[in-house]
């Protein structure tokens, strides 16, 4: 270890602590490598500041001697955001992980930005109230990280995405020093909306430290509908009618015969129905009235697009299982890191984009496997790529990306940019949109020490993809 190095450790141990630098091999890899397995990261050590002013003082010491910084959450980000560049130091915010207050009545949690989606939401339970954002890895993904990946979720339908709930940040800036903006209001119309940019900032403007975010009502009761169909119009016929019935909807997901059956062979989930169907839609739904007979009245009018369905009150876990396994099942599923793409199109071209990529893919790359599922009422489609020859990773993202263009989507709709979709930036923003978000990045971090290698096309790709 260099002698420079040596003097940061030590001035990173007293301010933390000895306990809370970590820098043996065994310990740093769970945090150098990212929940796909694709991206592998250096650090110098992984650093867990307990309170803001440690975080502000250990982003200072590294602004003095011109040392990179990650931020990293629960590490869960799909997009190898969270992985540090040779060099650099990951700043956990696992130990940031108290709930301050919830305001039952304003509807406002206020927390650490190390805790978890789960515990949020748990805390806000307790109050008979829901936090908006909800995703498969609520149990390691954090406060911090959803809102700097501004993560959409399965709730996102309903609620919005985390920008949407976000209220307040307290956040360090690159030299250290702290930025509150801390107002418990629905309404504030102060000039910029700083905590807005902040969300989906993936590390780079500053580090969260805790955030302000709205609460919900959750619904009296929810049906939860798995419906086997057979085109993707069916599936957004059904949601419409659903709404057009004044039905809330609360989640709207969709999957194909292959994801279903692969889920099926890599965990303990059960096939839904008899006979396989080539998509099927999950649909949670609430109302004011009595749901399930609306929602049963509907089904049956809507008999002749479907092959089969089954309701149930929810939560019903046994068939969010199916939905919620697949990222997991497919990653055990693939001989190689998958090639996780999370686009976006209109909703009146998604059928074409779908029968479009399939196409492309079968023709064109016939070694991989495809799996397709998502969030199809907000438009997005989650294209995981199996078995890829690391060689084909970017040829293939290009080809998806080139349809997506086509048909007039977004390359990221919801896990961000990172490292994954930084060559393609271009295809998502235009010149002018980019020279403003690299104005605003160098304003807020003139020295490109916080996460200089996620999102924005300047830096050096220092990590490497395995
Ligand atoms: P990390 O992975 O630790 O970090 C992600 C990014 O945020 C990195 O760029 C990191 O530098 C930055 N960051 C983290 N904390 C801070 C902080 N305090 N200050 C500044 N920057 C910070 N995403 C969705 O949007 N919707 C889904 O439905 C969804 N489902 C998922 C299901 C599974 C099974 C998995 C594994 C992932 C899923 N994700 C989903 C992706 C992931 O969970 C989200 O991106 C989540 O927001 C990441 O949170 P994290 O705490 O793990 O962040
Ligand atoms: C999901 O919706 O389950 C996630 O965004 C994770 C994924 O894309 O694999
Ligand atoms: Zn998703």
């Amino acid at each position: 270890m260099g002698t420079q190095n040596a003097v940061l450790l030590n001035c990173l141990r007293a301010i933390v602590g000895d306990a809370h630098v970590i820098t043996d091999a065994i310990t740093m890899q769970s945090y150098t490598i990212d929940w796909t397995g694709r991206w592998q990261g250096e650090a110098v050590a992984v650093v867990r500041p307990g309170t803001t002013d440690e975080v502000s003082a250990v982003v200072a010491a590294c602004h003095e001697r011109r040392i990179p910084i990650t931020a990293q959450g629960g590490n869960t980000g799909l997009v190898g955001g969270a992985i540090p560049s040779a060099g650099s130091i990951v700043l956990s915010t696992q130990r940031l992980n108290s709930i301050d207050t919830i305001d039952p009545v304003g509807r406002i949690i206020a927390a650490g930005a190390g805790v978890t989606v789960a515990m949020a939401d748990d805390a806000a339970s307790k109050h008979g109230l829901q936090f908006g954002i909800d995703l498969a890895s609520r149990d390691s993904a954090t406060l911090g990280g959803i809102v700097a990946t501004n993560a959409g979720g399965v709730r996102m339908v309903r609620h919005g995405n985390t920008r949407a709930q976000l209220l307040g940040v307290e956040a360090v800036l690159s030299d250290g020093a702290v930025l509150s903006r801390w107002i418990p209001l629905v309404k504030d119309n102060v000039g910029y909306d700083l905590p807005g940019l902040l969300a989906g900032s993936e590390g780079t403007l500053a580090i969260i430290t805790k955030v302000l975010m709205k609460l919900t009502t959750p619904p009296p009761e929810t049906q939860v509908v798995l419906a086997g169909v057979s085109t993707i119009e069916a599936a957004l016929n059904l949601c419409d009618r659903m709404r057009r019935h004044g039905l809330t909807v609360e989640a709207a997901e969709i999957m194909t015969t292959d994801g279903v059956a692969l889920v099926c062979s890599h965990s303990d989930a059960r096939h839904p129905f008899g006979q396989p169907s080539p998509l099927y839609t999950l649909i949670e739904i609430s109302s004011s009235g009595d749901t399930e007979a609306t929602v049963l009245e509907i089904l049956s009018a809507s008999a002749d697009t479907m092959d089969d369905a089954i309701v149930e009150p929810g939560p019903a876990r046994k068939l969010w299982q199916i939905r919620e396994s697949h990222t997991e099942c497919i990653s055990r599923a693939s001989s190689t890191p998958v090639v996780k793409l999370d686009v976006a199109v209109p909703l009146p071209e998604m059928s074409t984009f779908i029968t479009a990529l399939e196409s492309a893919l079968a023709a064109e790359f016939s070694e991989v496997t495809p799996i397709l599922f998502g969030h199809f009422a907000d438009g997005n489609i989650h294209v995981n790529i199996l078995n890829v020859p690391t060689a084909a990773s970017n040829a293939i993202t290009d080809r998806v990306f080139e349809i997506v263009a086509a048909h007039h989507g977004s390359i990221s709709a919801e896990h961000g940019i990172g490292r994954a979709k930084k060559s393609w930036i271009t295809l998502g923003r235009s010149p002018v949109d980019i020279r403003i978000m690299k104005q605003i990045k160098s304003a807020l971090d003139p020295r490109c020490l916080l996460n200089p290698d996620v999102l924005l096309p300047t830096a050096s790709a220092e990590s490497t993809q395995t």
